[in-house]
C-alpha cells in the first residue's frame, strides 16, 4: 500500500465515496482499480442487484422462514404505499409511528402520569438481542440529544445483577417498564419482566397500577395480554421485521422516549437516505457494496477471520456490540440458502472492537505487530457532541495516526533512525531493532462524518445492515434467520430441572459433574 500511495497521489480520491457528509475512505486497502472491478464483477455474478430489489420490494428473501425482510419499509417516508402479501404495510407502519409519537410526547411532556400522579422520570427497557442492543446503542450514542427526556435504563441479562443494579435507585412511582420482545416468549426477557412486575406491585401495592407503568413492544398480542399488559399500551411490529433489524420499529420506543419522536424520525430519515443510495447507486460507487466487497476480499482471499470496528467516538461505545449481533447472527451460517453445506469458502467474520483511544492501549499492539491479519473500520466525527478544550483535535489526530501507521508501517532503517534521534545507545538500538519494525500494509477503512447526530447515525447503521446483506448474497446465506440460537435454548429447560434436582445422570459426564459441583455435591 505504501508504494501504491507513493506512486499515485490521487489514490485517496480514487478510493473514496461521499454521501452527504459521510465520507468512506477505503484507499488504505490492498486493492488496485482492477481488484475493485473484479470484486464488483463478483457481486454482479452472485446476483446482488436482483436480491437487493427483492429485499426492498417485499419478496420473501428470508426463505427459510418464508418471510419478507422489510426493515427498510420502516424508514420510508409516509405516503408511499408498499404492498406485502396484498396489504399496504405503510399504513400500519404510519399508524404505529403515530402511536409512538403520542405516547413518547405524553411521557416526555409529563402528561403520562404514574399511579400517584407523578410524571415518569425513569424508563427501564427489558429486552435482549435485537430488542436491546439497537435501542441501547442508539440511546447511548445520542445521549447528548436527550434534553428533557426521562433517563433510560436497559436490562437484558438473565443474571439478577442486571435487574437489581438497574433498579436499585429507582422509584416505582415514577418508573415505566418497557417490555420489548418480538416473540414475547424469550426466557431472559420474560423472567426479567416477571421480576419487574413483582418489584413494581410490591412497591405500588396495587396490581391495577400496572397499566400506567408497563408497556409492551411486540408482535404477539395474545402473550402480551396474558402477561397482564393492557394491549392499548402495546406497540406493534410485524414478522417481516427481524429482531436485529428492529430498532426502526416499535422496538425504537425507548429511543423516542429518550430523544423525542422528531429526532427518532431523523434517525429513520438518515437510514432511508442510505437505503436510497444502496438501492440506486451503481455497484462500484455504492458504499454498502464497497464495504461488503472489501470484507469478502479479506475474509475469503486473505483468510482474515475477523475485523475490528474502532469508533474514535465514545458515543459509539456500544456500536461494536450492536454490530456483533447484526453481522454474526446474520452471516454466521454454514448451510446456504438452498440447504447445502457451504463448501470451499468461509462465511461470517468475527466482529469485535472498542472505542479509540482506549483500544490503542489494549489490543492495538496485536493489530500493528501480531501475526494475525485483521482489517479495521475506523469511525470518526469532524466535530464532537461534547466540545472540550483540545480533546477532539487530539482524538482525531490519534485516529488518523493509527490508520496511517497500520498502512505505512516502519522499516528497519526508519526504526533505527527514530531510536538514534531519541539518543539511544547503539547496543540498545541493535538489540531492540527487530521489535521496533512495523510490517505495515495492514488495511483499514475510515468513515468520517461531520457530527454524530440522529440522521448520521441512521446512515451508519443502515450502511452496515446493507453491507451484511450484500455479503449474505455473495455467500448465499440467509441473513434473516438464526436457527443457531435454538439448541442452547432447548437445553436450558432440562438443565434448570437438573439444577433443581442436583444431578443430571442422563447427561454427559462434564455437564453432570458441573451440575453436582454447582449444587455442592462433588463426585
Ligand atoms: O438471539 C436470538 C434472538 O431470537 C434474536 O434474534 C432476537 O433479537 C432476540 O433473540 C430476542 O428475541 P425477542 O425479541 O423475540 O425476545
Amino acid at each position: 500500500m505504501r508504494s501504491m500511495f507513493e506512486a499515485d497521489p490521487g489514490r485517496a480520491q480514487s478510493f473514496s465515496l461521499l454521501l452527504d457528509d459521510l465520507l468512506l475512505d477505503y484507499s488504505k486497502n490492498r486493492i488496485t482499480t482492477r481488484t475493485m472491478e473484479l470484486l464488483v464483477d463478483l457481486a454482479r455474478e452472485r446476483g446482488v442487484e436482483p436480491m437487493r430489489e427483492a429485499m426492498f420490494g417485499g419478496t420473501h428473501v428470508n426463505n427459510t422462514e418464508n418471510r419478507a425482510a422489510l426493515h427498510t419499509a420502516l424508514r420510508r417516508p409516509p405516503g408511499e404505499a408498499l404492498l406485502v402479501d396484498g396489504t399496504d404495510i405503510m399504513r400500519e407502519v404510519a399508524a404505529e409511528r403515530e402511536h409512538m409519537r403520542a405516547f413518547s410526547e405524553a411521557v416526555r411532556g409529563g402528561t403520562w402520569r404514574g399511579f400517584t400522579g407523578q410524571p415518569i422520570t425513569d424508563v427501564v427497557n427489558i429486552g435482549i438481542g435485537g430488542s436491546d442492543l439497537g435501542p441501547a446503542m442508539v440511546c447511548e450514542a445520542l445521549a447528548s440529544y436527550a434534553d428533557q427526556g426521562p433517563r433510560i435504563h436497559f436490562v437484558s441479562n438473565l443474571d439478577g445483577a442486571h435487574f437489581a443494579r438497574a433498579t436499585a435507585s429507582l422509584d416505582a412511582r415514577t418508573t415505566l417498564f418497557v417490555v420489548a420482545s418480538k416473540t414475547f416468549t424469550t426466557l431472559e426477557t420474560m423472567t426479567n419482566a416477571r421480576t419487574a412486575r413483582q418489584w413494581f406491585v410490591q412497591r405500588a401495592g396495587d396490581e391495577s397500577a400496572i397499566t400506567r407503568h408497563f408497556v409492551a413492544l411486540s408482535t404477539n398480542t395474545e402473550a402480551v395480554a396474558a402477561f397482564g399488559i393492557d394491549t392499548a399500551n402495546m406497540f406493534r411490529f410485524w414478522d417481516w421485521v427481524g429482531g436485529r433489524y428492529s430498532l426502526w420499529s416499535a422496538i425504537g420506543l425507548p429511543i423516542a422516549l429518550a430523544i423525542g419522536m422528531n429526532r427518532f424520525e431523523s434517525l429513520l430519515a438518515g437510514a432511508h437516505r442510505m437505503d436510497r443510495h444502496f438501492r440506486e447507486a451503481p455497484l462500484h460507487a455504492n458504499m454498502p457494496v464497497i464495504l461488503a466487497l472489501l470484507g469478502v476480499w479479506y475474509h475469503n482471499f486473505f483468510d482474515a477471520c475477523s475485523y475490528a470496528v474502532v469508533p474514535y467516538d465514545q458515543c459509539l461505545a456500544r456500536f461494536p456490540a450492536f454490530l456483533q449481533q447484526l453481522d454474526m447472527e446474520s452471516n454466521g451460517k454454514s448451510v446456504d440458502r438452498d440447504g447445502d453445506r457451504v463448501t470451499g469458502y468461509s462465511t461470517g467474520p468475527v466482529v469485535w472492537g472498542e472505542p479509540g483511544c482506549n483500544s490503542q492501549h489494549s489490543f492495538f499492539q496485536l493489530l500493528h505487530q501480531g501475526t494475525r491479519f485483521i482489517p479495521v473500520d475506523f469511525l470518526l466525527a469532524a466535530d464532537s457532541n461534547y466540545p472540550l478544550g483540545d480533546h477532539h483535535r487530539l482524538l482525531a489526530a490519534s485516529c488518523l495516526a493509527q490508520s496511517r501507521a497500520l498502512m505505512m508501517g516502519r522499516t528497519l532503517e526508519e526504526a533505527r533512525a527514530a531510536m538514534q534521534s531519541d539518543g539511544l545507545d547503539d547496543a540498545i538500538i541493535e538489540a531492540r531493532l527487530p521489535h521496533c519494525v512495523f510490517e505495515g500494509n495492514r488495511p483499514s477503512n475510515t468513515l468520517a462524518y461531520r457530527r454524530l447526530d440522529p440522521f448520521t447515525l441512521g446512515m451508519l447503521i443502515a450502511l452496515y445492515e446493507h453491507k451484511v446483506f450484500v455479503q449474505s448474497v455473495i455467500w448465499n446465506t440467509n441473513a434473516f434467520d438464526q436457527f443457531g440460537v435454538e439448541l442452547g435454548k432447548r437445553l436450558t429447560g432440562p438443565l434448570a430441572k437438573a439444577l433443581d434436582e442436583g444431578d443430571a445422570p442422563s447427561m454427559d459426564s462434564s455437564t453432570a459433574n458441573l451440575v453436582r459441583h454447582l449444587r455442592g455435591r462433588p463426585g
